[in-house]
């Protein structure tokens, strides 16, 4: 029953289309957007060489426009859900990774110490390369043994963010836009602040992974608190992984996964303040990376060792189940963090740009009534200069008129006489 084939859940009813689907709409509107910001600038374009309408100013605000409109689309492109993975070394950091990738993508285990920060994200061809931090290079990598070697190979600081693109078609999560950064032990080095500011601002939710056979570390715990300081209320979960171990001491199996489960939800809820008991008891999981690694490789054929530990089917459940969660709170988390402000910005342009429009549709209203009044004051002046000329005509006729009944009464008098 665990062998689905597929990661948590099938690839069209993975909580994780909540943020696939999101990004698809958002940037269809930013699309119309920007064919409406186009649109507009060559409407402005060609009144602004016929009519003595619009001022340049706002021709060329509306031209910043188009370069903004295209820097969200760029930005939008590029948006993804970021799981960062912290925790003492040899927890099985990249152990968690490989299992969700269903493959062996980290190198893991003796003498693969990871030395820096490893982030793999889905290669959009099917050739997986590695990218090193300040270079453009793409080094080609077919093999985990490869991928180890070229990270030996550098001298890298811890810090060092190297790229892994991993072909999307290998996996459902990569397809769909998650990018995983893998990180060394929380316990090797005192520059956790510079990890923080370089590597984990951005991320959506972080997992905790810690070892089942001991207790959460005040290393471990003292990095979530640096987390925590500078991230409002980020989403943590706690995966106590080697829970296999406990298959060899079933006595103490309950006892020891309720302290567990009990300290877990203390650190979360007491201690860092980032959920509530309800909450913490979904961000909590035991489970075996190795197992699920080594079963979901056995699936696909490509080793025939499935395991066998007591107890292995219900690590298997809870690893998916932790995935399922995991899916739907990083989807909902990205879509707030990543989208609102895109949201936010386009409506601001939108209705910058309907003023901007209002704006010229109003002076152009305005410059026809005045038309308009100065055309009256001409008919006007017309009309009065009509009577002026009515009237001295009359006068003039009205002379004229005596002048002759004058002229007439003389004439007639003086031939009388
Ligand atoms: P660093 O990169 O050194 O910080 O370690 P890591 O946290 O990435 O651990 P890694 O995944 O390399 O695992 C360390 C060793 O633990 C490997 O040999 C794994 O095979 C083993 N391991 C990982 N998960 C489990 C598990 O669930 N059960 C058992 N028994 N072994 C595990
Ligand atoms: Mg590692």
């Amino acid at each position: 029953p665990w062998q689905q084939g597929g990661a948590a859940a099938g690839p069209d009813n993975s909580p994780l289309q909540i943020f696939v689907k999101a990004k698809k709409k958002i940037n269809d509107i930013f699309g119309e957007i920007e064919d409406y910001v186009n649109d507009t600038v060559e409407y402005m374009h060609d009144i602004e060489k016929e009519q003595n309408i619009i001022n340049t100013v706002r021709v060329k605000e509306t031209e910043e426009f188009v370069s903004k409109v295209h820097g969200i689309r760029d930005v939008l492109c590029r948006d993804h859900m970021k799981v960062a993975f912290f925790g003492r070394t040899s927890n099985g950091k990249s152990s968690v990774i490989n299992a969700m990738l269903h493959d062996k993508v980290l190198p893991s285990g003796i003498g693969h110490t990871t030395n820096c920060f490893l982030q793999v994200e889905g290669s959009p061809n099917d050739e997986p390369y590695l990218v090193l931090e300040n270079s453009e290079e793409r080094c080609a990598v077919e093999s985990v043994g490869q991928l180890a070697h070229a990270l030996c190979k550098e001298k890298l600081s811890e810090s060092t963010l190297v790229k892994v693109y991993w072909p999307k078609n290998r996996c459902l999560l990569l397809r769909d836009d998650v990018v995983f950064v893998d990180s060394p032990g929380v316990d090797v080095t005192p520059n956790l602040d510079e990890w923080i500011d370089k590597h984990c601002l951005d991320a959506d939710v972080f997992v905790l992974v810690a070892n089942a056979e001991s207790t959460l570390m005040v290393t471990e715990k003292n990095f979530f608190h640096k987390v925590s300081s500078k991230l409002s209320k980020p989403n943590i979960f706690i995966l106590n992984n080697r829970w296999d171990a406990s298959a060899t001491e079933p006595e103490f199996l309950d006892q020891v996964r309720r302290q567990h489960q009990e300290r877990a939800i203390d650190f979360l809820v007491k201690e860092l303040k980032v959920c509530s008991s309800k909450e913490a008891e979904e961000r909590i999981f035991f489970i075996s990376a190795k197992e699920v690694l080594q079963a979901r490789l056995a699936e696909q054929g490509q080793t025939t060792s499935t395991p066998l530990t007591e107890g292995f089917q219900t690590r298997y459940f809870e690893f998916q189940d932790f995935e399922r969660k995991f899916e739907e709170c990083i989807s909902k988390s990205a879509v707030k963090t990543k989208f609102e402000q895109h949201s936010q910005r386009g409506k601001f342009i939108a209705n910058e740009l309907r003023d901007i429009l209002d704006g010229i549709y109003n002076d152009a209203l305005k410059l026809k009534e005045d038309r308009l009044a100065q055309r009256k004051e001409v008919t006007d002046k017309i009309t009065y200069t009509e009577q002026q000329l009515m009237v001295i005509t009359q006068d003039m006729k009205k002379k004229i008129h005596t002048m002759v009944e004058d002229v007439e009464q003389r004439v007639s008098k003086a031939l009388n006489e």
